[in-house]
C-alpha cells in the first residue's frame, strides 16, 4: 500500500481548476461574471487569439481594497456567502469562491483595483498560483485583471483547446449571451484588436439584439409575452421564413442568467416543427421570470442548467406563447 500524502495548495488549485477553467472561453465567462456582482455598469472584454495569450476583462464596479485583492486569490475566498442559509438565498452569480484561485493556478494573472474613495489601486502579480508581486498603483475605480498564457503550466490540458479562432467563437457566443442577459449594462468586447460590438446599457433588450446580430435578425423578429401568477415570459421569436443551420440562437434567461434547458428546446421546436423545414433551427430568444423556489440552479457545475419543478407548465407557456403568434 502507498503512503497517504496530503497535497500542497499548488496541486490543489491546480486539480480544482480543472472544474473551473475548461477553457478561455470559462475564463472570460467567470471574470465576468465577478464585474456583474460587483455592480458594474461598463465591462469592457478584450481578446488575443482566442484567448489563449491573453484576455482582459476591466469594469467600473466597487473594486476592492488591498487586503481584499489578496484575499480574492485564496480557494474558498468569496464575499458572496457567509454562512450557510446565504447559500439557498444567492443572488450574485459566483459563489464558490473559487474562479480566480482556479484562473491564477493555470495562467499568469495581473490584477489591478482600486475602491471608490482609496487614494491608490493595488495590483498583484500571479503565477501558477504564486503572488510574485503585489505593490500599491495608480488605477480607476474598479478591477482589471489581464491573464495570460493559459494553461501554461498543465500542457496536458493546453493540448486539448481548439484552434484560437475557434476559441475565440465560443467566446464571442458567451459574451453576447451575456449583453442579452444584462441590456442595462454596457458591453465592449474587442477580440484581435478590433472592436466586435458595444451596447449601449440603457436598458433596452431590442438594442442589445440589434447591435450584437444585425439587421436582418433583428427585422425578423416578431415579440411577445406572457403573464401568469406562477412566472412572466417575454419571447423574441423570428419568423418562420428566417431560420438558422444550428440550435446556437434558441437562447433562454432564466432571471437573467443565460440556462440550458432540454423543455425549452423541446417546446420550441414543436411550435415551429409544422412551420419550417427540417433541419432548421428558428431563432428564440426568451425572458423568463420565476419564484426561485420553482426553479434548481445547482444541477451542473458550471450552473449553466437548470430545472423547473414544472416542467409541464414551461412546456406549455412557451409552445402556446408561440403558437399564437403564427395563427
Ligand atoms: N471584478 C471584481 N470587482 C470587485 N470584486 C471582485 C471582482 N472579482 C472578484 N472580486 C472579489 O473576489 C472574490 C472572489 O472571486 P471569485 O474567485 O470569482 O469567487 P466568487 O465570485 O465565487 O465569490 C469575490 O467574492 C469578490 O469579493
Ligand atoms: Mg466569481
Amino acid at each position: 500500500m502507498n503512503k497517504i500524502n496530503l497535497l500542497d495548495d499548488e496541486l490543489i488549485n491546480k486539480i480544482s481548476a480543472g472544474e473551473v477553467v475548461e477553457r478561455p472561453m470559462s475564463i472570460v465567462k467567470e471574470l465576468v461574471e465577478n464585474s456583474i456582482d460587483a455592480d458594474s455598469k461598463n465591462i469592457t472584454i478584450e481578446i488575443i487569439d482566442g484567448g489563449i495569450p491573453y484576455i482582459k476583462v476591466l469594469d467600473d464596479g466597487c473594486g476592492m481594497n488591498e487586503i481584499d485583492a489578496v484575499l480574492a486569490f485564496g480557494r474558498h475566498a468569496t464575499s458572496k456567502i457567509k454562512s450557510t442559509d446565504d447559500l439557498f438565498n444567492i443572488g450574485t452569480l459566483g459563489f464558490r469562491g473559487e474562479a480566480l484561485a482556479s484562473i491564477a493556478a493555470i495562467s499568469k494573472v495581473l490584477l489591478k483595483t482600486k475602491e471608490e474613495n482609496s487614494l491608490y489601486g493595488t495590483l498583484i502579480n500571479v503565477e501558477g498560483g504564486k503572488i510574485l508581486k503585489k505593490a500599491k498603483c495608480g488605477c480607476e475605480k474598479g478591477c482589471s485583471v489581464e491573464v495570460k498564457d493559459v494553461f501554461y503550466n498543465t500542457p496536458a490540458r493546453r493540448k486539448f483547446l481548439k484552434r484560437p479562432s475557434t476559441e475565440a467563437m465560443y467566446i464571442t457566443d458567451m459574451v453576447a449571451k451575456i449583453a442579452l442577459s444584462r441590456p442595462d449594462i454596457s458591453f465592449k468586447y474587442i477580440k484581435d484588436k478590433r472592436m466586435e460590438f458595444m451596447t449601449s446599457g440603457n436598458n433596452s433588450v431590442n438594442e442589445v439584439i440589434l447591435r450584437l446580430y444585425g439587421d436582418e435578425l433583428y427585422s425578423n423578429l416578431i415579440e411577445t409575452e406572457y403573464n401568469d401568477e406562477y412566472m412572466n415570459i417575454k419571447i423574441f421569436l423570428c419568423k418562420p421564413s428566417y431560420t438558422r443551420g444550428n440550435r446556437n440562437m434558441q437562447i433562454l434567461f432564466v432571471n437573467g442568467r443565460f440556462v440550458k434547458n432540454k423543455i425549452y428546446t423541446t417546446a420550441v421546436e414543436e411550435a415551429y416543427k409544422t412551420l419550417i423545414p427540417v433541419n432548421r433551427y428558428p431563432v428564440v430568444i426568451t425572458y423568463l421570470n420565476i419564484d426561485p423556489k420553482n426553479i434548481d440552479v445547482n444541477v451542473h457545475p458550471t450552473k449553466l442548467e437548470v430545472k423547473f419543478s414544472d416542467e409541464k407548465e414551461i412546456f406549455d407557456s412557451i409552445y402556446k406563447s408561440i403558437k399564437k403568434c403564427f395563427k
